[in-house]
């Protein structure tokens, strides 16, 4: 794939569906007995790995281009699969599954992708066990995962103090605990995106949350009825094209039914506190806020520091906030966010490489980066590669855009995971391919 830019960015998208709130979605309707249409749903391949699972656990499932059709059994009767669950490079399936299929009394085996099976998944099995679930992991903390060998799963309330800032952790337990025969309790450090528990509260959980803490009650599966749900567009899809319009010279655009939860607008913070041009216009709030976002060429960025409670607001934002911070003034810092080490790639090594011989200037740390402003010399090669890593693809893309010579970025078929039509959307907004 190559790319380069012949001028600014003008127009409106929607960028497609938050990819976090799809997957609860299909997982959630899919434990309900009865029919739910999740409406504006992100159809990447992550999603569809989701899709694939329940299908092999007998939910019917259908497909169009605006709409998925949940049709399922309810959970009670699923069927054991006969085969390996495969979660290809999706997290977020394989974490939350772990705890979902703990609730369910048959054995089952879940496997990803080369980067999945690199990925830390101790995290969710040691609380998992805490709880009474029969889980193994290979070397106990990779996949593949085995749940419930051999044993009628009876799960345990927990009392659980979140060592890592993870969503998908949280998000494990409570799944695993809509089973449990005790109150699950999480504590966490710095709140992370809370759209499980949104969405277990729209569908008739009992669940509370008091600041970094929630409860949820025993046995809320048996409360569970489901309603139908339209999906805000994913705010992570959105940050490309935030940041391709801050440094594209004279760009202006409309991002429009982006989803604004408290949780995930870090990278509207950031942009404010550089000083760059952006207006958000909230449409609707519903379970989750939805709004317009505009945004425009800005000559003048700051330089700043992002840590502490801000990092899981932006954590799969960072590779493109990485290059926005490239043409700040002065010295940026990313600190707190290790994190990025366990992603799809090790993001803060995949963003240095990448970003460093485009000509940049960051230095990796132990835990971020530090990103030295408006330092540019000229690029160490043409050819670039997104490690299948759909964030550094869309990275390097949007970095493109400002490229009189054009890159070549390989293994770019990465962003079919988050944002299928992303070439698109660059056409649509006027970029050259
Ligand atoms: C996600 C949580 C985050 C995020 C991932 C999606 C989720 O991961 O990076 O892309 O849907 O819960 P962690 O919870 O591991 O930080």
């Amino acid at each position: 794939m190559k790319l380069k830019s012949i001028g600014p960015l003008q127009g409106e998208i929607s960028v497609p569906g938050d990819k976090s709130i799809t997957h609860r979605a299909i997982m959630l309707a899919s434990l309900y007995n009865g029919e739910t249409v999740i409406y504006k749903p992100l159809l990447g391949e992550d999603c569809l790995s989701t899709i694939n699972i329940f299908r092999q656990l007998g939910v019917n499932i259908s497909i169009t281009s605006d709409k998925i059709i949940v049709d399922s059994p309810g959970y009670e009767a699923f069927q054991e699969p006969d085969d390996v669950l495969y979660t290809g490079n999706s997290g977020t399936t394989t974490r939350l599954l772990c705890g979902l299929l703990a609730g369910l009394p048959f054995k089952t085996v879940l496997d990803g992708d080369d980067s999945i099976r690199k990925r830390p998944m101790g995290r969710i099995i040691e609380p998992l066990r805490q709880m009474g679930v029969n889980i193994k992991g290979n070397e106990n903390r990779f996949t593949p995962v085995v749940i419930n060998e051999g044993t009628l799963s009876n799960i345990n309330g927990i009392d659980y103090v979140m060592p890592v800032k993870s969503a998908q952790v949280k998000s494990a337990i409570l799944f695993a605990g809509l089973f449990a025969n005790s109150e699950v309790r999480i504590t966490e450090q710095d709140i992370s995106r809370n759209h499980t528990e949104l969405m277990f509260n729209q569908s008739n959980i009992d669940l509370e949350v008091d600041d970094n803490k929630i409860v949820l009650k025993p046995l809320s599966i048996d409360k569970l009825k489901m309603h139908d749900i339209t999906v805000p567009g994913d705010i992570s899809s959105a940050a490309f094209f935030i940041v391709a319009a801050l440094i594209v010279p004279d760009s202006r655009i409309v991002l429009s039914n982006v989803g604004t939860n408290i949780t995930r607008n870090g990278i509207i913070e950031v942009v404010k506190m550089m000083g760059g041009n952006i207006e958000v216009i909230e449409r609707s709030v519903n379970a989750e806020p939805v709004s317009d976002i505009i945004v425009s060429y800005t000559g003048d960025l700051k330089a700043i520091t992002i840590e502490g409670e801000l990092i899981p607001k932006l954590i799969d934002e960072i590779p493109v906030i990485a290059l926005l911070l490239a043409h700040a003034n002065g010295k940026s810092v990313i600190k707190d966010a290790e994190e990025l080490k366990v992603k799809e790639t090790n993001r803060i090594d995949t963003v240095v490489s990448e970003l460093n011989a485009l000509g940049y200037n960051i230095q990796p740390t132990h835990d971020g980066m530090i990103v030295h402003g408006q330092s540019r010399v000229d690029r160490t090669r043409n050819i670039f590669d997104s490690f299948n890593d759909h964030r550094i693809g869309m990275m390097l893309a949007i970095a493109a855009l400002i490229e009189l010579e054009p890159i070549e970025i390989h293994r770019f078929e990465a962003v079919n995971v988050s944002y299928p039509n992303f070439l698109d959307h660059i056409k649509q907004l006027k970029g050259d391919l």
